[in-house]
């Protein structure tokens, strides 16, 4: 069987030589990092010192790093967290502020927060290309009675469907001079883009931030929440006292170990892997339009741009034709990719980002991402292009027959 072209970077990612490694090693060691005997001490010892070494890359302070399993617990506890801690300490604020374009860890909470908790929404909307402007953050902040009765604001760092990054330190400093925190999202910008972070909780820093190993070649089921010192949000599980009362369980070692290593390359490599990737999207999106002039790119995109939009993201929208079909075929000629988010795979709903950024349904129905990372090469984005003709022309025949 011919290998397969892989371009869904942005649901996981491989992970490292060197993550698989130190895993394994870790793994086969015996302690638990809350024991006060020997082996405990030692876990606890490998734990402390990946959570210094993800501050020191990231510009934080060993106190603010929270070990969680993943992307959607640290949104979590930083969303639900955050508004019940808030309104337990001022009843007026019972708002949340946020974005239509967020990834559904965000979203389905802020409809739990309505539905179970009494909140109120304000949404931000995006401008065409996905970006939420600090004016429009200003504004849905001042809406209600004013930003006293908003408890929480989140807005993700970078769009995990169409790549549109946001201008996360200009978004903070208007949340800041507003007395709201806010929490992004950043678990697809890790490793794309430059994630000012230093003196968290202050100035242009956001509060809260949510990451995740599997996108930067951590293993999957370990993430981070970076939570600013003043930020005590409400845990969402209940347990034993680790990781601040932020969140109990066990820790696992040897996946903070891992975590801790992928972080670490994340930071290093950022400027050699963003110019990398960045010019095989160039190559993909300019490939993909010769191809077919019809064809839309989603959010912002210009060549060579590596701030503006991910890297790693290229978005197409393909008239007269269905997602499904096209992930169909090309699956079969030997390409992976996505139609959007890796969680909504197999509902065939229009992305609701794409609706948010006044895609018209049709065009949303057509929508197809591929993503890159460190193992992508020259020879896949051709291995794509080279398929691409006949796989547009057979999922157009396949709508037009049904
Ligand atoms: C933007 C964004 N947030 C959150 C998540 C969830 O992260 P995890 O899979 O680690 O729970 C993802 C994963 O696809 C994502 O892309």
């Amino acid at each position: 069987m011919p290998s397969t072209v892989y371009l869904d970077h942005a649901a996981t990612t491989s992970v490292l030589p060197e993550v698989v490694a130190a895993v394994a090693a870790t793994l086969g060691q015996v302690g638990n990092a809350s024991s006060t005997h020997g082996p405990g001490r030692q876990a606890r010892s490998t734990v402390e010192g990946a959570r210094e070494d993800i501050a020191d890359a990231l510009g934080v302070h060993p106190s603010e790093v929270v070990f969680t399993s993943g992307g959607t617990e640290s949104d979590n506890i930083a969303v639900t967290g955050t508004f019940l801690a808030r309104r337990a300490a001022d009843p007026r604020k019972t708002r949340v502020v946020t974005t239509p374009v967020e990834h559904h860890a965000v979203l389905d909470q802020v409809d739990h927060l309505v539905a179970e908790q009494g909140a109120a929404v304000t949404w931000v909307e995006p401008d065409e290309t996905g970006v939420i402007t600090p004016e429009a953050l200003q504004d849905a902040l001042a809406q209600g009675s004013g930003p006293d009765d908003v408890a929480v604001a989140s807005v993700m760092w970078a769009n995990n469907e169409i790549g549109t990054v946001q201008d996360v330190p200009r978004l903070a400093e208007v949340c800041r001079a507003a007395g709201v925190p806010l929490h992004t999202d950043a678990v697809q910008a890790l490793s794309q883009v430059e994630l000012p972070l230093s003196g968290l909780g202050t100035g242009a820093t956001p509060d809260l931030v949510a990451l995740t190993g599997h996108k930067v070649g951590g293993p999957v089921g370990n993430g981070l929440l970076l939570a600013a010192r003043g930020q005590s949000p409400v845990p969402v599980l209940r347990g034993g006292g680790q990781e601040r009362g932020l969140r109990p369980g066990t820790l696992d070692v040897a996946g903070i170990a891992g975590l801790a290593l992928a972080v670490r390359h994340a930071v290093t490599d950022l400027a050699r892997h963003a110019a990398r990737v960045g010019a095989l999207r160039d190559r993909l999106l300019a490939g993909a339009l010769r191809t077919d002039p019809s064809l839309r790119v989603s959010g912002p995109w210009r060549p060579g741009d590596l701030t503006g939009r991910l890297p790693g993201n290229a978005h197409l929208q393909v008239p007269g034709a269905d997602s499904d079909s096209l992930l169909y075929l090309l699956d079969a000629a030997g390409v992976a990719c996505s139609a959007g988010s890796a969680c909504t795979a197999g509902v065939t709903r229009p992305s609701h980002v794409l609706l948010a950024c006044g895609v018209p349904e049709d065009l949303a129905r057509g929508a197809l991402r591929l993503t890159l990372g460190r193992t992508s090469t020259e020879a896949d984005v051709d291995a794509f292009l080279a398929v691409l003709p006949q796989v547009l022309d057979r999922a157009r025949r396949a709508r037009a027959a049904s």
